[in-house]
């Protein structure tokens, strides 16, 4: 049942190691098979073994098309609520609330414009959008524990403490300055007292460094003070950060 799953994300992110690894490779054996300088040998290799090693960790460390798990345990503990999902893409996000909180029901929201298209392929009609993140939930066998919900994130279609818990993954990071303070502010009142934030961002941690440099970076001034200022700034208490393959991830509280 599982097989079905396809999160969309484009297939250089975790395969573009491999070219690089073929060409370094050959160019290694080459080199070594006739003798030439022993300087070009090894650099040569070291680029073979950075290739696959980066290749690796693309695969298997950040493994974008793959199913994600949450970064920390203390994002609802209990297990149940009415969650929101911002920026639920194809619902990579939303599974992993689904799947590790069986008693939660998840509203996927998403915009499902034109960053979809950039992060999902080809131009999507919103219907189009609507229908890969639906194939993904019954793929997984959940689908009776979400609603999809076509909006912005910036101007919430919900009341005032609507949501017992909110989690948003490499969505609000695609947004201005000025979209991140909305989209905070709406989480902020939209989330009933207590509840919870969990923020997930890319990060440009060692291991995104090692195999892409800044080729991936979504901002660049200082991620681990820049957001839970910003977080703090929208009436949230930090609750807990840390860093996983290519993620920062913060848990909030609204008081
Ligand atoms: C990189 S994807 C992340 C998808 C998913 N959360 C995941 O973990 O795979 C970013 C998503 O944010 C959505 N998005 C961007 N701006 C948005 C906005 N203003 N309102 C709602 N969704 C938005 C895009 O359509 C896209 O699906």
């Amino acid at each position: 049942m599982h097989s079905h799953i396809s999160f969309g994300y484009p297939s250089f992110i975790t395969y573009a190691h491999l070219p690089i690894l073929a060409v370094a490779g050959l160019l290694t054996a080459l080199s070594w098979t006739r003798k030439w300088p022993r300087w070009l040998t090894a650099i040569f290799g070291v680029l073979a073994l950075w290739s696959f090693t980066a290749f690796l960790v693309m695969r298997f460390g950040v493994n974008i098309n793959g199913r994600g798990s949450l970064p920390t345990q203390a994002f609802l503990p209990q297990g149940t609520g009415r969650v929101l999902d911002l920026g639920a893409g194809t619902g990579r996000s939303t599974l992993m609330v689904l799947e590790s909180r069986p008693g939660t029901k998840v509203v996927s929201l998403d915009l499902f414009g034109e960053s979809f298209s950039q992060h999902f392929g080809g131009t999507k009609t919103q219907d189009e959008g609507k229908a890969m993140l639906l194939a993904n939930l019954r793929a997984a066998g959940v689908a009776d524990r979400a609603s999809i919900e076509a909006a912005d994130m910036r101007s919430l279609p919900f009341p005032d403490n609507s949501f017992d818990a909110i989690i948003s993954a490499y969505a609000v990071d695609h947004l201005n300055r000025d979209g991140i303070r909305r989209t905070l502010l709406e989480s902020h009142r939209v989330l009933k007292p207590q509840g919870q934030f969990l923020i997930m961002v890319i990060a440009n941690d060692p291991w995104m460094r090692y195999a892409f440099g800044s080729l991936l970076d979504h901002m660049t001034n200082n991620p681990q003070r820049f957001w839970p200022d910003q977080i703090r700034a929208a009436g949230f208490e930090v609750q807990e950060q840390g860093l996983r393959p290519a993620t920062l991830y913060i848990l909030a509280r609204r008081p």
